[in-house]
């Protein structure tokens, strides 16, 4: 149709112009779309939605996404990966892949409580078995397996109480029985431990803390290097409308290059910070992978390589509630809120007794994100805020 032939309406909504070609530059570009356009019906006829190698409908992928997947499944060491709009949708999308009513699931007692309460509410109203298990137990998860039960869940180390599971003793004995293994892997963020190099068979990742690193993100990954679950994924992420924002996408896309630079300074720093609360009075133990005395220090220096910024400690059983609650209301630097990852440094009280089966820790938890300030003025503001607990 000729130009001068468009009504004003149809040339606000439609155009031929195309850039030229041949622009190149570092940031990924940011394609937003829900219609995908192909060029005739043989062409739409033949395209399949699983196809990373072209384009369907937005929900399954755009150049955007779909650089970001194929970059976490090489920074993991994985071979496909697929996004989903939260690390808890990613955690609902492996639940949801390989559960049916009549199977059974194994989630460790430590766990993040909103899998746990995933896997209570598959228990009460789909009819699939929930058993959490001591993080600790190591192969001893060999006994723990039934013919129905079709996965375990571990998470390293547990994100409030910070038991470090023995990976690969777990990954074994769930292997030797055919039952595959997801791993939340957001606390080390990839980095620090190599979780297929474990025989972890899904490695899950909360992209909302360290790859994102600006606490401006919600998204998730499941990453694997198996094919055969890889297509039971795939089947869950479409079932569910698994779709990630374009802007978010490149939002992630952009924290890469930085995070592990961003996740080592958060290391350095919250090795400084545990070192010191673990010298003070008012602390009974620092639960920190790193510091003996954690549950699972021994595992941490075998598999792991580095931290991150993410801890708790234990106050001394004689401070009650309201003292801890005035010693985190007192403090100025560290933020109160949930998450990690983010630049600033967060302080959450946790009523630990309550979300575990079994706990035999005695006092206060809190859990503390150290950010990216100075560590030594995160010292001071913890310094006068402990002035505060009497
Ligand atoms: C260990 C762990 N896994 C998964 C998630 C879920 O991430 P999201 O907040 O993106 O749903 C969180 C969030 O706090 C977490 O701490």
């Amino acid at each position: 149709m000729a130009e001068d032939k468009k009504s004003l309406q149809t040339l606000l909504t439609t155009t031929d112009y195309r850039p030229p070609e041949g622009f190149a530059a570092f940031p990924s570009a940011i394609h937003h779309a829900s219609t995908v356009l192909f060029k005739d019906v043989a062409a739409l006829r033949a395209r399949n939605w699983q196809d990373k190698n072209s384009y369907t409908y937005g929900l399954h992928g755009t150049p955007t996404t779909f650089t970001l997947e194929a970059r976490l499944a090489e920074i993991e060491g994985g071979s496909d990966c697929l996004l989903a709009p939260s690390g808890l949708a990613a955690i609902a999308m492996v639940d949801l892949a390989l559960l049916k009513t009549g199977d059974d699931l194994l989630v460790p007692d430590n766990v993040y409580n909103p899998n746990r309460e995933l896997a209570n509410w598959l228990q009460k109203d789909f009819g699939i078995t929930a058993r959490f298990y001591d993080p600790l137990i190591g192969d001893g998860i060999a006994d723990l397996i039934q013919p129905n039960t079709k996965l375990v869940w571990v998470e390293a180390p547990g994100s409030v109480s910070m038991e470090v599971p023995d990976v690969p003793a777990i990954c074994r004995a769930a292997k030797a029985r055919g039952v595959p293994v997801a791993l939340d892997n957001t606390w080390s963020a990839g980095l620090a431990l190599r979780a297929f190099e474990h025989g972890v068979d899904i490695v899950m990742q909360a992209l909302t803390k360290y790859h994102s690193g600006g606490s401006d993100v919600l998204m998730g990954a499941v990453i694997t290097r198996d094919k055969a679950l890889l297509r039971k994924l795939e089947m869950a992420h479409m079932r569910l409308g698994m779709g990630v924002s374009a802007d978010d996408t490149y939002l992630v896309l952009r924290g890469l290059p930085t995070m592990k630079l961003r996740f080592d300074a958060h290391d350095a720093a919250a090795r400084k910070v545990a070192a010191w609360l673990k010298a003070r009075p008012e602390i009974s133990k620092v639960l920190h992978p790193a510091f003996e005395g954690c549950p699972g220090h021994e595992v941490w220096k075998r598999d792991f390589s580095g931290a991150g910024g993410l801890f708790s400690v234990l106050f001394d059983p004689k401070y009650a509630e309201e003292q801890t609650d005035r010693f985190i209301d007192s403090l100025q630097l560290f933020k109160i809120g949930y998450s990690w990852g983010g630049a600033n440094s967060l302080a959450v009280p946790y009523r630990i007794a309550q979300m575990r089966s079994r706990w035999e820790g005695a006092g206060q938890l809190v859990r503390l994100n150290i950010g990216l300030e100075d560590a030594d003025d995160l010292i001071a503001d913890l310094q006068q805020a402990l002035t505060k607990l009497a």
